[in-house]
């Protein structure tokens, strides 16, 4: 997000992000840009005015995969890889391979998991250290894990970005929490702002696991989230977990930072029960197929003012 200047057209047309603009409230003068971070550019995507740079060091001059992550996620995940240097990582949700572009940048070797069959035709001959595996992660992560620690090996970066039901995040993180680690190791789950995937984190097992240092719900806190398909909904947020190869000693806890700033947000968005209602999931398929809403339903969004 970003104040305007008095030049948005041409911000908007070099950075190339789907924005809008929303209106002064309470003592604020003047408008705000608010960026969004589904851009279908895949070269701008989430990208914000800010991250652009920063990427470009990493990737140099490759061509860009669309990154369904914020400008603060962008950055929290290439500063986890490159302090972790992880010699072996898994990625749960491959997609377009937007976050698998950084990681297997930053990682030695890469397993990427997605029940989408076409990704590995999708992704094919675009990162030489990544291996795709097709399947459900809860039936394809156990048999990973058993190979990696046949040959002594810690996954040592693992991100969670497939299955985003409670159930499915849960699965994903009590598999990895099997892991004893060899070496230093982080769990990181996106979307932990969402109220259906940060109830899977919070029923996950992670005291069950020794080696669990540190789990913080909020590591980047997620947004009410302005694009149009999931408007007004709760999304984004990276959740961390961290384990070591020695035991813990001290009393365990999870952690939330903005658990107060995640309450008021979905009270205000009208509580969890947009995401079960079967009339919002009505809503959202028929804005998938057609690309906007059901009239009847069209007034009830929630306004960002
Ligand atoms: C949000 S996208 C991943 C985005 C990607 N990590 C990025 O940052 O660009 C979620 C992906 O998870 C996959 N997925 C959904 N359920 C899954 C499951 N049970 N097992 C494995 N992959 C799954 C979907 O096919 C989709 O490609």
């Amino acid at each position: 997000m970003a104040t305007t200047t008095g030049n948005e057209e041409n911000l908007s047309d070099h950075n190339g992000c789907a924005s809008e603009r929303v209106g002064p409230s309470g003592d604020e003068a003047g408008d705000l840009k608010v960026y969004r971070d589904n851009s279908p550019d895949p070269n701008n995507a989430g990208q914000g005015l800010a991250c652009t740079p920063f990427l470009d060091t990493v990737l140099k001059n490759a061509d860009r995969c669309e990154w369904l992550m914020s400008p603060a996620e962008q950055m929290a995940m290439i500063y986890l890889l490159e302090h972790l240097r992880p010699r072996v990582a898994i990625e749960i949700g491959t997609r377009f391979g937007g976050s698998l572009q950084f990681i297997s940048r930053l990682a030695d070797k890469v397993y990427s998991l997605d029940i989408d069959p076409q990704v590995p035709a999708r992704m094919a001959g675009r990162f030489k250290n990544v291996e795709y595996i097709t399947g459900p992660s809860q039936e394809t992560l156990p048999a990973l894990l058993d190979r990696l620690d046949a040959q002594g090996i810690t996954p040592e970066f693992c991100l969670v970005d497939g299955d985003h039901t409670t159930d499915g995040v849960r699965e994903d993180i009590n598999i990895l929490l099997r892991i004893r680690p060899r070496a230093p190791m982080a769990i990181v789950m996106h979307d932990s702002f969402n109220p259906i995937c940060r109830r899977g984190l919070r029923q996950a097992d992670w005291a069950g696991n020794e080696y669990v240092h540190m789990v913080e719900l909020d590591f980047v806190s997620g947004v009410v989230n302005p694009a149009p398909i999931t408007r007004g909904e709760l999304w984004g947020g990276l959740a961390l977990g961290f384990l070591k190869p020695v035991k813990r000693s001290v009393r365990f806890e999870v952690s939330a930072r903005a658990e107060l700033t995640f309450q008021a947000a979905l009270t205000a968005t009208r509580s969890e029960s947009r995401y079960r209602h079967p009339k919002t999931a009505l809503r959202r398929f028929w804005r998938l197929l057609w690309g906007r809403p059901l009239l009847s339903m069209a007034s009830t969004e929630p306004k960002l003012s």
